[in-house]
């Protein structure tokens, strides 16, 4: 049987700190059945063009075999060298750069240099059969132009993984096929869950980043809500651009981040066009456990969440757009790049606290946070001034990490 679910709504800091608990998280949860981001299948079109990523550290390599997609481990059989080095291109075959060998593209060893040795001596012994090496072969599905991978093969398809409002949030931002419009990255040093909560808190967002609050891009008034999936921790947090009415609330509570006297010389990075005609301007959804769907304004991004060890986690910031976008939509696109991002007038903030809490963590010995705001469950609310969403990720994360 399994152990009673510990507790949603106080955290022990040492979940932050624990190589162990880090060790098991990168066995059961981020090789068990769970979906990782791959890449956009825009940037694979023809048989044999590859891609290379990781996964929470482990490389992978997505290729176009025919008409499939095909991901392995980016790791020869032999004695464990990286196979395609390269960010992106085209092959035949892959082969391996330390002693040559190769592999078809559905991940099959063809070829092993001097297999049979020269003139009779030395090579690989007669028992040895290539036909019993293959590279270690993920789960791969396309969803709405997005390639996703999971080392279980017997994980649900995406569509029932995420559930019906999740996955209709991602097809919201993802109505045709998403094309690489740019890329950054960023090291942050803290726990990767501390940056995964932080995508959850839709409680925090509109008083710590002042750029958000001071020009009304993103307030606590708005309209807008939380949608939980049933599992807990795939979430849509969205809000409505519209202005709104009630701004005393933000007066009295004397928010650093709100600031009535500044304004821009240039809107451009404020500018929305209501590209899904629905009014909404800002949705973050997360796919459990390290994917990160923003919308902001009109800023598409898939952010991959790549935890490096206890203390340290990597964000790579995908941001895409659509062949068809006009002048003006793709511009405002690049110049909201600037919201997000290690930099971003919003993001950047994001980063610094998850670091406050990090530090912190070290020295907060048996303490834990309290994640009370909005109750002790999990379920959807049309209020963001709660901590639901955080909740429901360490809901499912305890259902992964007890198996
Ligand atoms: S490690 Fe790849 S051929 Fe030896
Ligand atoms: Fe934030």
């Amino acid at each position: 049987m399994k152990d009673a679910l510990p507790s949603l709504t106080e955290i022990p800091y040492s979940a932050y700190t624990e190589q162990e608990t880090f060790d098991r998280e990168m066995e059961t949860l981020f090789q068990g059945p769970v979906w990782h981001f791959l890449g956009l299948a825009s940037s694979i079109q023809k048989a044999g063009d590859f891609i290379t990523n990781e996964i929470a550290g482990i490389p992978v390599v997505t290729v176009r075999s025919g008409v499939e997609y095909k991901a392995f481990v980016n790791r020869c059989v032999h004695r464990g060298s990286l196979l395609c080095l390269e960010q992106k291109g085209k092959i035949d075959q892959f082969s391996c750069v330390y002693h040559g060998w190769t592999y078809d593209l559905n991940g099959n060893l063809t070829g092993v240099a001097f297999e049979r040795g020269i003139k009779g001596n030395g090579g690989m012994p007669k028992d040895f059969n290539k036909s019993d090496y293959t590279l270690r072969e993920l789960k791969v599905e396309v969803f709405c132009g997005v390639i996703f991978g999971s080392f279980d093969k017997k994980i649900a398809p995406i569509e029932s993984y995420a559930g019906l409002e999740i996955t209709q949030g991602m097809s919201r931002v993802l109505p045709k096929t998403p094309i690489l419009i740019g890329r950054t990255s960023q090291l942050i040093h803290s726990n990767w869950k501390v940056y995964v909560e932080n995508n959850h808190d839709s409680y925090h967002a509109s008083i710590l980043h002042s750029f958000f609050t001071t020009f009304k891009l993103n307030r606590l008034t708005q309209a807008g809500g939380i949608v939980i999936n049933e599992a807990g921790g795939s979430h849509i947090s969205f809000s409505k651009r519209k202005q709104e009415t009630d701004d005393h609330a933000y007066d009295s509570e004397k928010l650093r981040s709100n600031h009535e006297e500044f304004g821009l010389k240039d809107p451009g990075a404020l500018a929305f066009i209501d590209e899904f005609d629905d009014q909404i301007s800002l949705q973050i959804l997360t796919l459990f456990p390290l994917i990160v769907f923003h919308q902001i304004s009109n800023s598409l991004c898939i952010r991959q969440i790549i935890p490096r060890g206890v203390k340290q986690v990597e964000i790579v910031w995908w941001y895409y757009g659509f062949e068809d976008d006009t002048d003006t939509l793709r511009s405002a696109r690049l110049m909201q790049i600037n919201l997000v991002g290690p930099a971003g007038y919003i993001s950047m903030e994001d980063g610094a606290v998850g670091e406050f809490v990090q530090r912190n963590a070290y020295y907060s010995e048996g303490a834990s946070g309290i994640i009370k705001m909005g109750g002790d469950d999990y379920k959807s609310s049309p209020s963001r001034v709660t901590e639901a969403a955080i909740r429901g990720f360490w809901k499912q994360y305890h259902d992964h990490m007890r198996c």
